[in-house]
């Protein structure tokens, strides 16, 4: 790609795609453990900066900065449509004929999920399961935005994607932030815990008055890998989360392994959506 057309990308998210290649690569199913690791020294060179970034700058003292600014909600009011219509101009226009546009990618995951037989709470979450990325919209850096979340103010877990990048963060010289436990209490409850800032937790937030719980969990935490996936921060959950984190493997698959399928058809599917919307959402929300 020439740089030419990087340029171009200013307003875009330019490692979105490869690093929801690198995921899919990590976790492909049937791959054991050890492979984990051998993929990410071999990985893009451009995954491996944007997490060197990515863990270096989520701090916690950042990350509690963050929550402040946008959990506030006063970034104006909007329909669902309208917020998957606004994400949808943040459009990766380095290869536009193969990819899919942020609408698309939701109403795949979603009718992956419908295709199954999935409760319409579960479709509609995937269908919102990304529109948090709109804080690129706002501005945001990509480090704050996309990639793993994990917890901030205890100790990072190895079991998170290019645990030496840790190292550089301010946080890592608090000693009373690297221990196990941190500034939480034992198996005080994931709703208790800071996770690294970014479009998860955003959306999650947004809908969390009209979305059933286990969609909230879906939401909130469907970038914690090394929790969903490799089983990482138990000691800080209760036996509810580990109940509710059910659901949010169900969910995984349907993220990571819906690209492929063919593009759905958005004018036609837009009246069951706008009825599944409907049926859950008022007119406009907060965000
Ligand atoms: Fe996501
Ligand atoms: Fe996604």
């Amino acid at each position: 790609m020439s740089s030419a057309v990087t340029t171009h990308e200013s307003a875009l998210l330019p490692i979105e795609d490869q690093w929801e290649e690198f995921v899919a690569g990590r976790y492909k199913e049937g791959k054991d453990e050890s492979e984990y690791r051998i993929y990410d020294e071999k990985s893009d060179p451009r995954v491996a900066a944007f997490y060197r970034e990515n863990h270096q700058k989520q701090t916690l003292a950042f990350v509690l900065e963050k929550e402040k600014e946008y959990y506030a909600l006063n970034k104006g009011e909007r329909s669902i449509w309208e917020a998957a219509e606004f994400l949808n101009t943040l459009v990766d226009e380095s290869d536009p004929d193969t990819d899919l546009n942020q609408i698309e990618h939701l109403m795949q995951t979603s009718e992956a999920i419908r295709r199954d037989g999935h409760p319409r709470w579960m479709i509609l979450a995937g269908f919102l399961h990304d529109l948090g990325k709109c804080l690129c919209l706002y501005g945001e850096p990509q480090w704050a935005v996309v990639g793993d979340t994990f917890p901030v103010g205890c100790a990072y877990s190895d079991k998170v994607v290019f645990p030496e990048y840790f190292r550089a963060n301010p946080d890592f010289n608090v000693p009373e932030l690297q221990t196990q436990y941190g500034i939480y209490e034992p198996n005080c409850g994931l709703d208790k815990v800071h996770m690294s800032f970014g479009h998860d937790g955003y959306i999650a937030h947004v809908v969390r008055d009209y979305m059933p719980e286990p969609a909230l969990y879906m939401l909130r935490y469907h970038s914690f890998y090394a929790a969903h996936r490799q089983g990482a921060y138990g000691h800080l959950m209760t036996p509810h989360d580990v109940e509710m984190f059910e659901w949010v493997k169900k969910f995984n698959p349907y993220d990571l392994y819906s690209k492929g399928h063919t593009k759905p058809d958005v004018k036609a599917l837009l009246p069951y959506y706008e009825d599944l919307i409907a049926e859950f959402f008022p007119a406009k929300i907060r965000w």
